[in-house]
């Protein structure tokens, strides 16, 4: 029978050599009648199930993927599949926000002698492949365009202005700086509107030094790139967040890193500056005081309000101060005492069908333009030079301009953050086209949460959940058909 009658449907299986592969052979040796839909792809273990195989099984018109590895505490590696079952159950929770039903997708546990298990499972996901019918494809759906997403409202007092810690933290910088490589901070920008990091290495480059709303890359970024060499940084909340997650993944070490901690009164989203400007006028100045700032532009004065002009993530951030530092300067910012809160896409994606979702991020993938800014302001994205998104072989995605490629890459990126993604959003922030990338990372992060109560970022002696496992987990139910 082929798939082209649309009787059949294409469903990919990865089963582990040593067990369910045996106990598919099992049911093939006693005759047990199967469907023939499944298309079986043979791995050493469960654990050697990339969650991107999957992924990209679905994207490119699986109707159904199952997983089957030996029964936990069964492995024969020992702990492949308890490793396998965290990786499986978050991307499983992951799918519907990029508009794939998560029935299409399942894994399960099957040894080498339950030829009769096998079957039944096998027959009973077809069955339920045939019941939820044909995969929609990225191809077919319609791409939701234009859409605009409301201003969410501060959780906290934000604002602007020189911070009254500046001076001191500018004597403690030079203070450290003998026994340093360099302290990285911020500096004005080529407009009035843009900051720079930059890396102080002299008493005249600290008095370069700014602390204010426009300071919003995140330095921790640079971190990895200083490894092995005494370096200082000046962070804010989310900064620092990144710092604790390099720390807990080992890519720099604690006694190299010199932490200037400073609270947070929120940064700026310099495009929203901009739409309240006519579209020539030419920033002169811009001078930030209590709420808001003052921008000068083409010699007429404009205010703009922080509850106007912030970034979203600043609006809905609870940790303004460095969760870690090794000199905190100035008071502490008062912290909203709530959860994290989702950014409007994620709100916006979350009241969508699973259709809607697809044509959600076909619509955003068609302004993509493959610039990759959203991997290089990312602190945690630290294998950049070794992208396997830039690897031919074997070849993740293509240079076809598509829109599937393009959001592929998209999800490669937000599988390797899921549960280290600390959400400073950076990846949004950074792109010149204004998708909401970041939202596919806060649903990793709150599926995460869900799973493992987990969040990145506040705990160096914490582990991310997808680099460990436990015998027996308390938010996973053995998944049965
Ligand atoms: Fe079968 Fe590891 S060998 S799951």
């Amino acid at each position: 029978m082929s798939v082209l009658d649309d009787k059949e449907r294409r469903i990919v299986g990865f089963l582990c050599n040593w067990c369910s592969y045996g106990g598919a052979d099992t049911a093939g040796t006693a005759r047990a009648n199967q469907p023939t839909d499944l298309r079986i792809i043979r791995v050493p273990c469960s654990g050697r199930v990339n969650p991107l195989f999957i992924l990209k099984a679905l994207m490119n018109g699986a109707d159904g993927v199952l997983v089957s590895g030996c029964h936990p505490r069964d492995c024969h590696y020992a702990l492949g599949n308890f490793y396998a079952r965290r990786r499986l159950e978050t991307l499983k929770e992951f799918l519907p926000i990029i508009g794939i039903n998560p029935e299409r997708f399942h894994y399960t546990w099957v040894s080498a002698s339950e030829g009769q298990r096998w079957q039944e499972v096998v027959t009973k996901f077809t069955d339920h492949i045939h019941k939820l019918g044909a995969a929609p494809k990225w191809s077919e759906v319609p791409a939701l365009k234009d859409v605009k997403f409301d201003l969410v409202d501060a959780i906290r007092p934000l604002g602007c202005g020189t911070h009254p810690a500046l001076a001191e933290l500018k004597a403690e910088i030079k203070k450290a700086l003998p026994d340093l490589h360099g302290v990285l901070g911020w500096r004005k920008g080529y407009d009035a509107i843009h900051a720079e990091p930059f890396l102080m290495q002299t008493e005249a480059e600290v008095d370069e030094l700014i602390w204010g709303p426009f300071n919003v890359q995140n330095l921790a970024n640079f971190l990895p790139k200083h490894a092995g060499k005494k370096i200082g940084v000046v962070v804010k909340g989310c900064d620092s967040k990144n710092v604790v997650e390099l720390l807990v993944e080992k890519l720099i070490k604690r006694e190299d890193v010199t932490i200037f901690g400073i609270g947070c009164n929120g940064t700026v989203d310099y495009k929203r500056i901009l739409a309240k400007l006519p579209e020539d006028a030419v920033i002169e100045s811009v001078v930030g005081g209590g709420s808001g700032v003052k921008v000068t532009a083409s010699g007429k004065e404009y205010d703009m309000p922080m509850a106007e002009i912030a970034q979203d993530k600043c609006r809905l951030c609870v940790k303004p101060n460095a969760v870690i530092s090794d000199v905190f300067l100035g008071k502490p910012t008062i912290e909203p005492e709530c959860e994290d809160g989702r950014l409007p896409a994620l709100r916006f994606l979350d009241t969508l069908t699973l259709e809607e979702r697809m044509g959600f991020w076909k619509g955003q993938m068609e302004h993509c333009i493959r610039c990759y800014a959203c991997r290089s302001a990312c602190p945690q994205c630290v294998c950049r030079d070794f992208c396997v998104s830039d690897s031919r072989d074997p070849e993740w995605l293509t240079q076809e301009d598509s829109v599937e490629q393009k959001m592929f890459f998209q999800l490669i990126h937000a599988q390797h953050l899921a549960g280290r993604c600390t959400g400073c959003a950076e990846c949004e922030r950074a792109c010149p086209m204004d998708i909401p990338v970041f939202a596919l990372k806060q649903q990793f992060g709150r599926m995460i949460k869900k799973i493992f109560g987990y969040s990145a970022g506040l705990d160096l002696e914490s582990m991310p959940p997808l680099l460990g496992y436990e015998l027996e987990e308390a938010n996973i139910k053995e998944r049965d058909l």
